[in-house]
C-alpha cells in the first residue's frame, strides 16, 4: 500500500478501521502512545517504530486520570496542529486523538492495577498515577492492537510496569523501550521542562549528573544508602525541594538493591521551582 499524507482519526471505530485494511495488506503495525507536546524523545519513538513496523500509529492523548488533584493537568501543553505535523514530517501514518469522552464514556467503571513494581517511587509520590497509566495504555493497546508499542525509557517505572502488565494479561505485543534522549547538558527531554525558568533550567542538569555520580560510585564498590543519601543531598544544595528519591534498583523488576550484584538503575524525582523532574541511568 503507498503511503499518502498522513491521517488523524479521533474514535476507535476508525482507528480499528485503519489498522484493519493494513493487517489486510500484511503489513505490520507500531503505536507510539504520546500526552503530545512532543520533542525529540518522542520523535525517537516515532524513528524506532518506522524502523521495525511498515506502519506507525502514534496517539495523543492527555489522560486525566493520571494525573493527581494536585497536579498540572490543567496547564500541561497541548498543541495538537503542531504536533500532527511533526508526526506526518516523521513518517508517522496516523494519529489517534481521541476525546476524553471517547476513552471513558459515561458508565466507565474498570481500572487494570499493577501491583509490586508500581508501588515505590513515583507509585508512592503519586498515588494513583500507574492506575491511571495502566488503564488508559491497556486500552489504546486493545484498541490499536499493534505488534509493537514503544515508550520511552525517561518513564523507566512506566515502562517495567507496562512490560509487567502486557505479560500478565496476555496482550499480544512487544513492547520496546527506547533509550533516553537529552540535551547537550545531559536534561532529559521532556514535555515538562518548558516549564522551567531560565535559572531553573540552568540548574536542572544537575539532577542527571548526579546519578552519573551515584552510578560511578556504587559501580566503584560504594555502598548504595550511602551514595544515595549523598546523591539527595547534592540535589537539595544545588536547589531542588523537595527531592522525592533518589534510590537504585534492579533493571528488570525494580526490586531494591542493597549490593549491586545485577543489572541496575539510578532513578530519581526532584523538583526545580513548580517543576517535577525525574531521570534514570543504567548501571552495570
Ligand atoms: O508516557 C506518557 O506520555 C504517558 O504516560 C502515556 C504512556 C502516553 C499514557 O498516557
Amino acid at each position: 500500500m503507498s503511503k499518502g499524507a498522513i491521517g488523524i482519526v479521533r474514535t476507535v471505530a476508525a482507528l480499528r478501521e485503519a489498522v484493519a485494511r493494513w493487517r489486510a495488506a500484511g503489513e505490520t503495525v507500531g503505536l507510539v502512545p504520546t500526552m503530545g507536546a512532543l520533542h525529540r524523545g518522542h520523535l525517537a519513538l516515532v524513528g524506532t517504530s518506522t524502523a521495525q513496523c511498515g506502519r506507525t500509529v502514534a496517539s495523543i492523548f492527555v489522560n486525566p486520570t493520571q494525573f493527581g488533584p494536585n497536579e498540572d493537568l490543567a496547564r500541561y501543553p497541548r498543541r495538537e496542529a503542531e504536533d500532527v505535523a511533526l508526526l506526518g514530517d516523521n513518517g508517522c501514518d496516523l494519529v489517534f486523538a481521541p476525546t476524553v469522552d471517547e476513552m471513558y464514556p459515561e458508565g466507565f467503571v474498570t481500572t487494570v492495577r499493577v501491583a509490586g513494581v508500581t508501588e515505590p517511587m513515583e507509585g508512592a509520590h503519586r498515588p494513583g498515577h500507574f492506575d491511571g497509566v495502566s488503564t488508559v495504555v491497556s486500552k489504546l493497546l486493545l484498541q490499536c492492537l499493534p505488534d509493537r508499542a514503544y515508550f520511552g525509557e525517561k518513564d523507566y517505572q512506566q515502562l517495567v510496569t507496562i512490560k509487567r502488565m502486557v505479560r500478565d494479561l496476555d496482550i499480544p505485543v512487544t513492547i520496546e523501550g527506547v533509550p533516553i534522549v537529552r540535551e547537550a547538558d545531559g536534561l532529559a527531554l521532556s514535555s515538562r521542562n518548558e516549564y522551567l525558568s531560565a535559572e531553573q533550567r540552568a540548574i536542572a542538569p544537575v539532577l542527571n549528573r548526579t546519578l552519573l555520580t551515584v552510578g560511578e560510585a556504587v559501580k566503584a564498590g560504594r555502598p548504595i544508602a550511602e551514595a544515595t543519601a549523598e546523591a539527595e543531598a547534592a540535589l537539595r544544595a544545588a536547589g531542588f525541594d523537595p527531592v522525592a528519591y533518589v534510590e537504585v534498583r534492579a533493571a528488570d523488576d525494580l526490586s531494591p538493591l542493597t549490593v549491586l550484584d545485577r543489572p541496575a538503575r539510578v532513578l530519581a524525582a526532584a523538583t526545580l521551582g513548580k517543576t517535577r523532574l525525574i531521570d534514570n541511568v543504567p548501571v552495570g
